[in-house]
């Protein structure tokens, strides 16, 4: 089944305090934007790669498709004010042909293959999945001036990353919910959730970090020496 996978890469990077977006910061001498796309490119069971950043990077994304061989890769499509405008945009540019489209966050590069190869298999048959590990510290809900309200309970909470996969038609049905309904979410699944699909979570690694802080850029430097080959 023709699957694509939607990389949005078009984040500032403001909590890096960085001047360049930290998809383009290095990691083992390459950008960990590159990192994230070896991932896919190597997955036996993904088409196509559609990546979403600023129009300013294009020539970058052009460099690394042919430095890094990078065949699966299609032309950049301009990302959006929010990652889910720039999500919105990428599906306009997935193949005609595809029928699921995983997505999975420029900034997570320590994906495992089985977790992109399950996220795949779980959503051909049940619609959609997501990729998460259990909460491993007690959850609160508090008050906007920091009152805990009560004690969630930790054995139903997970922690949410990517990959996050779909059956197409969910995914632009959520999306055009969303659009016509000013629903906004920091994650895809949410949007799906919106037309009444449960996505089937898929047990991943607590290695799956997205790199948001300079402190994540630390933890990054350490897992890559362990996760490469
Ligand atoms: O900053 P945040 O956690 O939302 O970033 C998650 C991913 O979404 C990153 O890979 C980032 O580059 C991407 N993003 C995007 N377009 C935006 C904001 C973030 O593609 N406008």
């Amino acid at each position: 089944m023709f699957t694509s996978v939607i990389i949005p890469a078009a984040g500032f990077g403001e909590r890096m305090g960085a001047t360049i977006g930290k998809q383009f910061l290095l990691l083992n001498e390459k950008p960990i934007l590159v990192h994230t796309l070896e991932r896919f490119q190597s997955c036996d069971d993904i088409n196509e790669i559609i990546v979403a950043t600023q129009r300013s990077s294009f020539p970058i994304i052009e460099e690394i498709r042919k430095k890094y061989s990078l065949s699966k890769l299609k032309a950049p499509v301009e990302g959006g004010e929010r990652r889910q405008d720039s999500v919105a945009k990428a599906l306009k540019c997935v193949d005609a042909e595809s029928e699921i489209i995983s997505v999975h966050d420029a900034v997570r590069p320590f994906v495992r293959r089985k977790e992109i190869t399950q996220s795949i298999e779980t959503a051909k048959y049940f619609g959609a999945s997501v990729v998460a590990v259990r909460a491993k510290d007690t959850m609160k809900q508090a008050s906007t001036d920091g009152r805990v309200e009560k004690t969630l309970n930790r054995s139903s909470l997970w922690s949410v990353q990517t990959p996050q996969t779909f059956q197409r038609k969910i995914l632009i049905e959520a999306y055009e919910f969303a659009f016509k309904n000013n629903i906004v979410a920091t994650d895809d699944s949410y949007l799906v959730e919106q037309i009444g699909v449960l996505p089937i979570i898929i047990e991943g690694s607590y290695e799956n970090i997205k790199i948001t802080t300079p402190d994540d850029l630390l933890l990054a430097e350490l897992l890559v020496k362990r996760f490469m080959p």
